[in-house]
């Protein structure tokens, strides 16, 4: 199978999961990056070359919502080195402000090199003559130039989902230069606020002799290379719709009896992950149970979180704490039938998402860093009604489009306890007033309009 429209991502749309009996199963796979992309393929068709989340397996490329599946195996020693290692405890804690210590190995940088090529390779035998390959996330920063070396003719973009950091943060990397050179193989690199692609065009001009002028990077004579920001979206009339649903609408009902029909809902719905702000948000919600500023017989904070890279130090420690941090609270402040907080360490259907969304009464979205966020607009998508309240830490990179939202910084305990009360308090004409702008700005800037700017923009440049 070849396209002439070909996303490369490290993770396909859905993962492939073998239970304790044998029995094969597919199941969509976690994070905000599928979330965007899958309307994208199911809109333009093609083929999603990524890796299958299941290592050392090899398995056949299929036929998936109307494009192709491409898979590229690794195998456990590359899914510890590359992926569990280079990517997410290297380069994940060092884009995100090194909010956990990033390590520096030479075996994983060397897996990742390896891995890279891989995924360029399996791009460029898919890849028609002159087509159009996009390149996603951090995980894959070196497959820009590989490809551009194998196959010249193709038109390459590159998006970071995540955040581009701070030139001086960038510089620890041992191998700085050979990322920025990896990156400039694109002809496009899209990044989801301005200031990622600031830095990244900063440490061009420090780091590189290729002239940089207006956004653009003349790396060869035949070659250049722009750096844009395309803030990244949802389908947010898909989410509006599913919201709707008649059986979500029974879930959601459902979920509140469960609750015990609390008077006030707050909500956190994350990937259990320690740039997610957790520890900091479940503190400060028990110190408003704890002074009596919320009565746990009436309210309710129900937090869901997708378990996450579970075999990497920094998530298990993380994942200790949150259950430490929610038992005592819940052993001090909770009475039979009552635990103030409801945490749930898995991953649900969308249905069940768009159902919590419809009974938040708070949605806190508090990360200490994040690239863009997209359960924030998912919440302001779902929430029927002018009446729901989003707070939204100023580090996501939603706070610049969101900005009537309850802005918090999350390392201020206090004063975030202060926005959770306003949140939950104000009158429903300030509540409304935000929300209708939320609603406005998110219903305007979807995936789609998303998608068609970056596409557009690389067909042109
Ligand atoms: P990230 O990409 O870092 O995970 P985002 O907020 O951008 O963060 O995207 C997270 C995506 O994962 C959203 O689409 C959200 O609905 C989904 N998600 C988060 N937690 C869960 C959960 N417990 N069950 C199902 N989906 C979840
Ligand atoms: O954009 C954030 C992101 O890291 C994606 O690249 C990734 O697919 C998703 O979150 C989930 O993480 P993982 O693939 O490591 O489970």
């Amino acid at each position: 199978m070849t396209a002439s429209f070909v996303v490369v991502a490290n993770r396909l749309p859905v993962d492939r999961v073998t239970d304790e009996s044998g029995e094969v199963s597919w199941r969509t796979s976690p994070g905000g990056l599928v979330t965007a992309l899958e309307p994208v393929m199911r809109s333009h068709g093609g083929a999603w070359v990524g890796w299958h989340g299941a290592p050392d397996e090899e398995i056949d490329g299929f036929h998936h919502d109307g494009y192709d599946i491409v898979p590229v195996a690794l195998s456990s020693q590359e899914h510890e080195e590359y992926y569990e290692g280079f990517s997410n405890a290297t380069l994940w804690p060092l884009y995100h402000d090194t909010v956990a210590f990033p390590e520096f190995h030479r075996e994983w940088w060397l897996a990742y090199q390896h891995v890279n090529r891989r995924f360029a390779e399996a791009a460029a035998a898919v890849a028609d003559e002159g087509a159009t390959v996009w390149v996603q996330d951090y995980q894959l920063q070196l497959v820009p130039r590989l490809l551009r070396e194998l196959r010249p003719d193709l038109r390459i973009g590159f998006f970071l989902h995540i955040p581009f950091p701070p030139t001086e943060l960038f510089s620890q990397l041992p191998w700085r230069t050979d990322i920025i050179e990896g990156l400039l193989g694109a002809d496009l690199v899209g990044f989801q606020v301005a200031g990622g692609a600031q830095n990244f065009l900063r440490l061009v001009r420090n780091r590189t002799p290729h002239p940089v002028e207006q956004g653009r990077v003349r790396v060869s004579d035949s070659h250049s290379c722009v750096a844009r920001a395309y803030p990244i979206s949802i389908d947010t009339a898909g989410f509006a719709a599913l919201a709707e649903e008649p059986e979500t609408i029974a879930e959601s009902e459902q979920l509140l009896a469960d609750l015990g029909n609390p008077k006030r809902i707050f909500l956190g719905v994350d990937r259990l992950d320690y740039t997610k702000g957790l520890r900091q948000r479940i503190r400060a919600m028990g110190e408003l149970f704890h002074e009596g500023k919320l009565d746990p017989t009436e309210t309710v904070y129900l937090q869901v979180a997708t378990p996450s890279r579970e075999r990497v130090g920094e998530y298990m420690r993380l994942r200790d704490d949150i259950d430490l941090l929610v038992g005592r609270i819940n052993s001090e402040m909770g009475s039979v039938g009552h635990p103030p907080i409801v945490y749930l360490h898995k991953g649900f259907p969308r249905r069940t998402m768009a159902a919590m969304y419809r009974i938040a009464d708070v949605m806190l979205v508090t990360p200490l860093r994040d690239g863009m966020n997209l359960v924030a607009k998912e919440y302001v998508a779902c929430h029927p009604g002018n009446g729901g309240a989003l707070v939204l830490s100023e580090f996501a990179g939603a706070a610049r489009e969101l900005r009537q939202a309850y802005s918090v910084n999350p390392y201020d305990l206090d004063g975030m306890k202060g926005v959770f009360m306003r949140a939950l308090n104000d009158p429903y004409r300030e509540r409304s007033k935000r929300m209708r702008a939320l609603k406005k700005q998110v219903s305007t800037h979807t995936i789609d309009r998303w998608a068609d700017n970056f596409l557009g923009d690389l067909a042109s440049v």
